[in-house]
């Protein structure tokens, strides 16, 4: 098969790895990529914006399978304009994508079907906002609504954090429009990240992990895309696992379907568990990353399959072969980020760390330069390992990263602490 990944960060990367090893891959293409992917697959330099300039490559190139990492090619649309076009895509449609693109769709939706989330109402007015914030006291939960990359939520412990943040998003362009501020229910419990594929009909369960949010150690300093993760969850049980899909999974993909728009691809469901309850915190349409990196490490070739089934309305028949494994990433940052970082620094020694399966790197933000590697964005490196257990695969990684020499990165040394 030809396959093209859509994509250029640690998430394109491991998905990269593992579809390349199946055999079914003859002959894997990834737009627009990344150094590290370089070494696996040919990278393409597509706009990944750009539907039509997709749809054109797939088809002059014989693409027989298209896997959308991103959620904004898939709020825009590009699964519905290549599958018009007679293309095998591993994606949810446009309208399918609200589920993460819209708060406003994802909570009315909850409410619909009697899935358990933080109570909530919206607003577009500050006045009416804030005094729904003294009636239900602090602490409390402000987000933006839309596609915000992570910067569109505060959780806010006292009245006075609350009230900036409404009068700050209000005063974003993008809030012109009615009912953009979503006020809600702050929960209590330990999050994990669930992720399941769904062919439109059927649901099969894809793993479980956990996210570290905040850039330092100890739960410290602003809200990152995600420092490090490990996989499963020990918090997702079997049976809050099945709870989940009972109470909030499965009534939204039937929902979805009843509208006449299945949903198709991987959904991901940022959880609050507490007492045995899950609620859902946020659907994302879209595997996590980092915590797709440590999927991956886990599931290995036979996700090319789950997905060929995922696209042929054959999830009923699938079946996932897990090893009794555990996998951490750690993600490898530019100093300064999420706020300003430095792009350019040199990067060393990243080639002479393992490469097999029980040790991977996948890069995000690196870029080569008169054949150097350097970084070049925020989230640089993915430093992931697998072992028997979460200690084993811990430590792995850490031995791993500490070779590498980059005095301009750093990293979270307690990755997977909960757990341990
Ligand atoms: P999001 O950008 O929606 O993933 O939210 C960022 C983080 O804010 C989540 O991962 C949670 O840690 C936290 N969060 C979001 N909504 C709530 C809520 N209702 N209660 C408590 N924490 C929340
Ligand atoms: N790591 C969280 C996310 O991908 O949304």
């Amino acid at each position: 098969m030809n396959i093209l990944i859509i994509g250029s960060g640690g998430r394109e990367h491991s998905l990269a790895w593992a579809v390349a090893q199946n055999p079914k891959c003859e002959n894997l293409i990834v737009a627009p990529g990344n150094p590290g992917i370089a070494e696996i697959a040919r990278c393409v330099d597509l706009d990944i914006y750009n539907n039509s300039q997709i749809l054109e490559f797939s088809q002059n190139n014989k693409v027989d399978l298209v896997i959308i990492g991103p959620e904004g090619p898939l709020a825009n649309g590009l699964s519905d304009l290549l599958r018009k076009g007679g293309v095998t895509v591993f994606g949810c449609s446009k309208e399918a994508a609200k589920l993460e693109s819209s708060k406003k769709f994802t909570k009315d939706l909850c409410k619909k079907i009697g899935a358990p989330t933080a109570n909530f109402e919206f607003f577009s007015n500050a006045k009416k906002a804030k005094e729904y914030v003294v009636r239900q006291g602090v602490p409390i939960v402000i987000k933006l609504d839309g596609l915000a990359a992570g910067k569109g939520v505060i959780v806010a412990m006292d009245q006075k954090t609350a009230f900036n943040a409404i009068d700050n998003f209000l005063d974003r362009k993008e809030t012109a429009i009615q009912n953009k501020i979503l006020i809600e229910e702050y929960l209590e419990g330990e999050e994990a990240s669930f992720f399941v594929l769904s062919d439109g009909k059927n649901l099969l369960p894809i793993g479980s992990a956990q996210d570290h949010k905040t850039a330092y150690d100890n739960d410290q300093g602003p809200n990152t895309g995600g420092m490090g993760a490990y996989s499963p969850a020990p918090v997702l049980t079997q049976s809050i696992m099945d709870l989940t899909i009972e109470s909030i999974i499965k009534p939204t993909i039937e929902e979805m379907f009843n509208r006449g728009t299945p949903y198709k691809g991987v959904i991901f469901a940022g959880l609050m568990i507490k007492n045995g309850i899950p609620k859902l915190i946020e659907y994302n349409v879209r595997f996590g990353d980092p915590e797709c990196q440590a999927l991956m490490i886990r599931l290995g070739p036979q996700v090319l399959d789950l997905i060929l089934a995922c696209c042929s309305t054959k999830l009923d028949k699938a079946k996932i072969n897990w090893a009794k494994d555990h996998s951490v990433t750690i993600v490898l940052a530019n100093k300064g980020y999420p706020g300003n970082y430095k792009n350019g620094s040199k990067i060393r020694f990243v080639e002479e760390l393992k490469n097999d399966s029980l040790n991977q790197i996948f890069h995000a933000g690196t870029k080569i330069d008169n054949s150097h590697l350097i970084a070049n964005g925020g989230r640089v490196l993915n430093i992931t390992a697998r072992g028997d257990n979460l200690l084993e695969a811990r430590d792995r990684a850490y031995k791993n990263l500490e070779k590498i020499n980059w005095p301009e990165g750093f990293y979270r040394s307690d990755i997977g602490w909960r757990a341990l």
